[in-house]
């Protein structure tokens, strides 16, 4: 996660950039940069390190012009150092990036070989080639931006400056948020900005415009122009955003959950950076552990509620890949079931509060038993996090919706990474292999983006859920904790009453709750077990159950099961899928219970952190 600022103003931008870069160095910290435009001209000023460190650079080397870009990284692609920090660019445009270009090394040598430098190792610096190159083919830049955006996969923001405009600023929203700022007051009268949030903006506006996904403006200081994906003209609405008074605020959407539901390409992108080679294409740590993982003989993980079921999905990845057995407890079971434990194992505990009391003391008498600590926590100032041997954290912002959201792909995202690791260390797992995985992996932010647009007719179907009173859902392998995820947060938002199973318990006992009125919500992409669910849903259908299924395009040609209503996901690696299926699940249970309208973010009895026993 990356921060993004862009000024067409009124007068000179370079401290207002720095400023607003300060305000989202939250989102990123390794390096900062702005760009200007000054008489036509296009200068950048960067600096390894701390925004100190740019402002040194700037006090030194001052950068006039009206207009600007400006960026917080986080590396993703390439060290944090000067020559890859933001903005990137050529004589004729500059560029800000935040998200993940997935194609950047086929683009790249394709650039390379039509004769263009690059100066960086960033996935970043091929958008100002392409933007360039298409350019210097006569297109205007509006056309050029246009025309690269097309070439582009993955889940990004992008804004841009163009040499000789200094009236144009574009900007660009694919998975990670992007707003527009109308300047206000006597001061920002007639000026224009983009942030990659609310809280960027908020020293200058608080009338504010979200790009929906696949979005791009146009900006000028008397216009705007918003395009959808197709480069249909489409309108926004201007919203006042209440950014400054709180510092988090909901965007564009009704409740905490929804935006947070909806940022999760953004934030799992951001958390896969910090794990990944992202130009190696392998994991990597970031520290040393403090233990060998080939030396581990037995693997115990504890969380509570949703937390345990990322738990869950990492008990079948640490076995499959890593071949290393697994105990796995919801914590307010693990220490009174006096499991013995031998010294010198590894301990893992997730928890998105990192203060939940059942956790806490299931981490206390591991840590009797002389385990190693390793905590995955989305708060690292929590006591978790504190009494750790070593904590890797989700880097998925604050989470305000008592219901876990993205926390929760976090989790299975370090969880992934971690379980790919221990892969390697112990010998069962071989460099292609990795590869492939952390590929697949890469590729997550991007399917999450495209998941996402199966919102509007998740709405639909809601409208049908929030009349019945039970709901079943069923899955097999790594889809089964998704199932008792998509009943937990069912039941805990909406209050209707769901129970998640594996698909083939069905048959052992729940079968009996089957009739007419009972939606039976199954989890089945196309994988090795998928044949199997669906015999499980030939059971349901038998007796006159109503089935949702969610799978994906060979999924819904195969399971030709009348009555069936099909959400369709992009086809993805099998390792992937729980990541990604859990956005149609959390998007069930959201709008459900929206069409319910009980109280989504704080629903009843129920507290973001629990730290009672
Ligand atoms: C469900 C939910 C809870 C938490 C659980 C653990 O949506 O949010 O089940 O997952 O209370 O909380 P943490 O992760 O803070 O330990």
């Amino acid at each position: 996660m990356c921060g993004i600022v862009g000024i067409l103003g009124n007068r000179p931008v370079a401290g207002a950039l720095v400023d607003a870069l300060r305000r989202l160095e939250y989102r990123g910290y390794d390096s900062a940069g702005i760009a200007t435009l000054d008489h036509g001209r296009l200068d950048r000023r960067r600096a390894e390190g701390k925004l100190v460190a740019l402002e040194k650079r700037l006090d030194a080397e001052p950068l006039p012009g009206n207009v600007g870009i400006g960026h917080t990284r986080w590396a993703t692609h390439g060290r944090p150092t000067e020559s890859n920090a933001h903005p990137h660019a050529t004589a004729k445009v500059a560029v800000v990036h935040n998200g993940i270009i997935e194609n950047f090394r086929e683009l790249r040598e394709s650039l390379v070989a039509g004769g263009a430098r690059f100066f960086s190792e960033t996935d970043t610096e091929v958008v100002a080639h392409l933007v360039t190159r298409e350019m210097a083919h006569g297109k205007s830049p509006v056309d050029a931006v246009a025309a690269t955006l097309k070439q582009l996969r993955g889940a990004f923001a992008l804004a841009f400056l163009f040499a000789g405009e200094d009236n144009l600023m574009i900007g660009a929203r694919k998975g990670s948020p992007l707003a527009i700022g109308y300047g206000q007051g006597t001061a920002g009268k007639g000026e224009m900005y983009f942030g990659s949030d609310a809280i960027a903006l908020a020293p200058f506006t608080d009338t504010i415009s979200y790009l929906d996904d696949g979005d791009w403006a146009v900006l000028t200081r008397s216009s705007v122009q918003i395009f959808d994906e197709q480069d249909r003209p489409v309108e926004r609405p201007v919203v006042k955003s209440s950014a400054t008074a709180h510092m988090v605020d909901k965007g564009n959407h009704k409740h905490f959950m929804a935006k947070e539901i909806h940022e999760q390409p953004e934030v799992v992108g951001h958390t896969l950076a910090h794990y990944i080679d992202m130009i190696q294409e392998k994991v990597a740590l970031p520290g040393e552990l403090p233990f060998d993982w080939s030396k581990i003989k037995r693997l115990s993980i504890s969380a509570c509620g949703t937390a345990f079921y990322a738990g869950l999905v990492a008990k079948y990845w640490f076995e499959r890949f890593a071949k290393l057995p697994v105990e796995i407890d919801i914590a307010s079971e693990f220490r009174y079931r006096g499991a013995p434990l031998e010294a010198g194992d590894l301990a893992i505990f997730i928890s998105q509060s990192g203060e939940t009391a059942d956790t806490l003391a299931t981490l206390r008498y591991a840590r009797e038993h002389k385990q190693h600590i390793l905590s995955v926590v989305n708060v690292v100032t929590s006591t978790i996090a504190r009494e750790s041997d070593v904590v890797m954290p989700t880097l998925a912002g604050p989470e305000i919706g008592v219901a876990s959201t993205k926390a929760f792909t976090c989790q299975l995202a370090v969880l992934a990474c971690l379980a790919l690791a221990a892969g390697r260390a112990r010998g069962h797992l071989s460099e292609e292999d990795e590869q492939k995985l952390v590929h697949a992996l890469i590729e997550v932010p991007r399917l999450m983006a495209q998941a996402l647009t199966l919102e509007p007719e998740i709405e639909q179907l809601a409208l049908d859920l929030a009349k019945v009173g039970d709901v079943l859902y069923l899955g097999r392998g790594t889809s089964y904790p998704l199932a008792l995820e998509g009943a937990l947060k069912l039941k805990e938002i909406s209050y209707i009453h769901a129970e998640g199973y594996a698909a083939g318990e069905l048959k052992h006992g729940p079968i009996a709750l089957i009739d007419e009125t009972m939606p039976v919500i199954v989890i089945a992409p196309y994988d090795r077990v998928f044949e199997k669910t669906v015999s499980n849903m030939q059971e349901v259908a038998a007796r006159g159950g109503r089935i949702i299924l969610v799978t994906d395009p060979k999924g819904a040609a195969e399971a030709t099961i009348a009555s069936t209503v099909t959400l369709t996901l992009p086809d993805m690696a099998s390792t992937v899928t729980p990541l990604v299926y859990a956005i149609p699940v959390q998007l069930i249970a959201y709008h459900t219970a929206a069409a319910i309208g009980t109280d989504v973010d704080q629903p009843r009895n129920l507290a973001k952190s629990v730290t009672v026993e």
